[in-house]
């Protein structure tokens, strides 16, 4: 199918904002959103930013003034003390309609040539444990399942913890 393949800028944030609101909805977690485009732009266009993101894009149809966007795939660059230098996907998402058409496959292309460009070796990323679709996709590119082959599990420190645990280094005496 007739796409681009093109990196955002800050111009594309509000729509943007929508398909992270979409994909969340999909993993039925749209509740959880708490940022918005302001937010996007700031930590995606700023100095020193916090995130790259590829677009696909239609080009602009009869009757359209503008080309539509149909998916994205939002990474950062992070650090492997095994292997050096890797990316990490956090959303590759493509427009229901467009599915099956080769646009993730396009989208996750430029995302590891990028990467391969930065020094990256390897790409990681998590899918839903139903999402069997997604876990076709990737395996059919290569990828394989490190929770099933070295028993994995996903972790985080939400914002109150991450407070507490900063805090608890100055109660017990920190820096003196
Ligand atoms: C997962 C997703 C990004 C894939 O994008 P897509 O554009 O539909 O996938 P493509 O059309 O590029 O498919 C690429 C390859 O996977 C294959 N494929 C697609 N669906 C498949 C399935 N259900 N089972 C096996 N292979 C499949 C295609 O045949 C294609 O292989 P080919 O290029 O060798 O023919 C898309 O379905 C999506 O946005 N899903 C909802 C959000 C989501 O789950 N994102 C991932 C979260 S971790």
């Amino acid at each position: 199918m007739e796409c681009a393949i093109r990196e955002a800028t800050s111009e594309d944030c509000d729509h943007l904002m929508g398909l992270i609101q979409e994909i969340a909805d999909y993993h039925h977690l749209g509740a959880e959103v708490t940022i918005n485009s302001q937010v996007l732009k700031a930590d995606g266009f700023g100095k020193d930013p916090f995130y790259k993101c590829i677009l696909a894009e239609r080009p602009v149809e009869k009757g359209c003034q503008k080309a539509r966007i149909i998916g994205y795939a939002l990474f950062f660059y992070g650090y492997s003390v095994n292997h050096g230098r890797i990316v990490y996907l956090e959303n590759l998402y493509v427009v229901s309609e467009f599915r099956d058409k080769g646009i993730g496959r396009q989208l996750l292309s430029k995302v590891a040539e990028i990467a391969l460009g930065a020094g990256c070796v390897e790409m990681k990323f998590v899918t839903m444990e139903w999402n069997s679709r997604a876990k076709a996709f990737y395996t059919r590119l290569g990828a394989h399942d490190t929770t099933e082959s070295e028993q994995w599990h996903c972790m985080e420190i939400g914002r109150d913890a991450l407070q507490r645990l900063a805090q608890s280094r100055k109660e017990h005496g920190g820096d003196q």
